[in-house]
């Protein structure tokens, strides 16, 4: 696990999107990319800093796919809150990447079955497309990724699942009122992220301080989902001064982010 520290919200979308490019180089070999993709505040200006990347000719999402991490149970796919529409706006529309290239877990059906059909389908397909090479994740203030909320298995497959109380508040701000945002979602399991071959995480601001601290530093535990992350091989945790409040460990993460010389 790399932990890397910027200054300002600003540096951490600068650091994550090197990260993703040095994932892409590493793991992409003439070949078009498969990207993993995050909704939420965070990762909006690592997006941002990618689109630079794509105008400097150093990336090239036009045959790129892309695999949602999750999407919200009950909305229509033409919601615009629903995460098929606001990847649409925040990342095909900015980076380039064809819509029909674009994969989101199905949400709305007219029956639970046809749900759980499809999530188990997920994970197919994201192996049918070769697996992803850069998986981006946010971070909930609850220690979630993906929605997988507290308590899920570290091992778990694509599927349905309820979103806490604290998680529909934290996302109130897109929908007005906490009782608009859906109750459920279908989101890429613990098990599936971890096939990625590189994660880039992203977090800024205090209210993630605890929960990256748990992510990075606590033990291996299903109370704090995120922290399965230590058990990758090749997971990038960029985080602000704010959100890195909490670390115990600081000397060592900027120590190691250090270039290695003789
Ligand atoms: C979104 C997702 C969530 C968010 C997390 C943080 O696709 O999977 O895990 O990354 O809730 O959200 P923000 O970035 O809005 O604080």
């Amino acid at each position: 696990m790399k932990v890397l520290i910027g200054s300002t919200p600003e540096d951490v979308a600068a650091l994550a999107a090197d990260s993703v490019l040095e994932g892409f180089e590493r793991y992409v070999d003439n070949r078009p990319p498969v990207i993993g993709l995050a909704t939420g505040s965070s990762p909006l200006g690592l997006y941002g800093q990618l689109a630079e990347l794509v105008k400097a000719g150093k990336l090239d999402f036009s045959q790129a796919t892309g695999f949602a991490l999750d999407e919200y149970v009950g909305l229509p796919a033409t919601h615009e809150q629903s995460y098929r529409q606001t990847l649409i706006r925040e990342v095909c529309q900015v980076l380039g990447l064809p819509e029909e290239n674009l994969h989101v877990p199905l949400g709305a059906a007219d029956k639970l079955r046809t749900l759980e059909t499809a999530a188990g389908h997920y994970d197919e397909a994201i192996a049918a497309a070769g697996g992803v090479d850069v998986q981006i994740l946010g971070i909930g203030s609850n220690g979630h990724i993906g929605f997988n909320e507290p308590g899920t298995s570290l091992r778990s497959r694509t599927h349905l699942t309820r979103l806490t109380a604290r998680t529909r508040n934290d996302n109130a701000r897109f929908f007005g009122s906490p009782d608009q945002v859906p109750t459920h979602s279908v989101t890429q399991g613990l098990g599936t992220m971890l096939e990625a071959r590189r994660l880039v995480l992203v977090a800024t601001g205090r209210v993630k301080a605890e929960a990256i601290a748990a992510a990075i530093e606590g033990p291996l535990a299903a109370s704090c989902p995120a922290s399965v992350l230590q058990l990758h091989q090749d997971a990038v945790l960029v985080v602000d001064e704010a959100a890195a409040t909490n670390l115990q460990h600081r000397e060592y993460y900027d120590a190691s982010a250090q270039a290695l010389t003789f």
